[in-house]
């Protein structure tokens, strides 16, 4: 079951040059997308409507697209606009076109009703194209469902084991302290202090150096997840008697933008950002950032394709929550709502 009504994450804007053609699945349909000459980025079914081709396989032609099989031509609206030979367009000739937004760095795709497709519902993030932050790109394919991939950014305390090697090193705290999480429209904010925590190892700090860390983000519907973290100086939260410090207090500062994208229904694509501000990162720096992000998204990976085994090998087991599973509970009780809401719209209006 998916949500429909809403933007995902399709691409990064930089893997689409003009005059190219991809092809993604999303949500279990085949997509085409093509960047036109102009800059446009225009997303089709995957499937030409004369004799079912992939126009994945097409080829730009200015701002439109066409079907390497028999040559017919689409506009950005998915109007055939050209059958070689033949005068007379039926207006069955046509396939879907889906909104289309870019935003933060993203491609963004609606994959529901296209009168409902509305650009400021598109959740921001800061992206890799802001110029006061410096932010490297990657992406990870799981074997798993969407929403395992949800439930693991929506409860941290996994940090203190899944990834006891990298951003749970020494770090007991993320499983024993309950963060602050508040209900926001369309998601949750989590935000905690975790202090006295060994410095992480791409800031280049002396051996030993401990540090205290601000961890703020949002989740929000569809899947999209924006965290600051916030290093500070051992000692900081205590005397700020843990509330939230101000910029002064961070001696690095480190954004990451993160998108889950269903491919279909056990496989899911998951594309973030790590880096830091401009100032502060060089090339050695942000080198070292991704390849510590990656060790340890790895780490999640091997949990969860593991968990998605033995979830599809006992389907109907209960699952017992604990008190971390504040956020994972409200965020999956909301994307519910919205996806019965979604198949049946009177249900929760009337
Ligand atoms: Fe596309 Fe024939 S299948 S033109």
């Amino acid at each position: 079951m998916f949500l429909r009504n809403c933007w995902y994450v399709a691409e990064w804007s930089h893997a689409l040059k003009p005059g190219e053609v991809i092809a993604r699945t999303m949500l279990n349909e085949p997509l085409a997308l093509y960047r036109g000459n102009d800059g446009t980025v225009v997303a089709f079914e995957d499937r030409c409507c004369h004799r079912l081709a992939p126009l994945s396989l097409g080829r730009v032609e200015g701002d439109n697209l066409r079907c390497m099989y028999h040559g017919l031509k689409f506009a950005p609206s998915g109007k055939c606009i050209e059958i070689p030979g033949q005068e007379k367009i039926s207006d069955k000739a046509k396939v879907r076109s889906y909104p289309v937004a870019e935003r933060d760095g993203w491609i963004w795709i609606w994959m529901g009703d296209p009168a409902r497709a509305d650009e400021d519902e598109i959740s921001r993030v800061i992206g890799p194209d802001r110029p006061e932050w410096r932010l490297d790109c990657g992406e990870l394919e799981y074997a798993a469902n969407y929403q395992l991939i949800h439930d693991n950014l929506l409860d941290l305390s996994h940090l203190s084991y899944v990834h006891a090697a990298t951003f749970g090193h020494d770090t007991p705290q993320w499983a024993e302290l309950r963060p602050k999480i508040t209900p926001i429209e369309r998601g949750v904010h989590v935000a905690r202090w975790i202090a006295d925590k060994p410095a992480s190892p791409y800031l280049r700090l002396p051996e030993g150096t401990r540090m205290d860390l601000w961890s703020e983000y949002t989740f929000v519907v569809p899947g999209i997840f924006m965290l600051v973290t916030e290093f500070c100086p051992a000692g900081t939260a205590e005397r700020l008697e843990f509330a939230k410090p101000g910029p002064e207090e961070a001696v690095f500062v480190s954004p990451t933008g993160q998108a889950v994208t269903p491919i279909t229904g056990d496989t899911t694509i998951y594309r973030f950002t790590g880096g830091g501000r401009r100032a502060d990162v060089d090339d050695q720096m942000i080198e070292a950032i991704m390849s510590y992000f990656m060790k340890a998204f790895y780490e999640d990976r091997a949990m969860i394709e593991a968990q998605q085994k033995v979830i599809a090998r006992s389907p109907n087991s209960e699952m017992v929550s604990t008190s971390f599973d504040g956020g994972v509970t409200v965020f999956r009780k909301l994307l519910g709502d919205l996806i019965a809401e979604e198949a049946n719209p009177t249900r929760l209006a009337g």
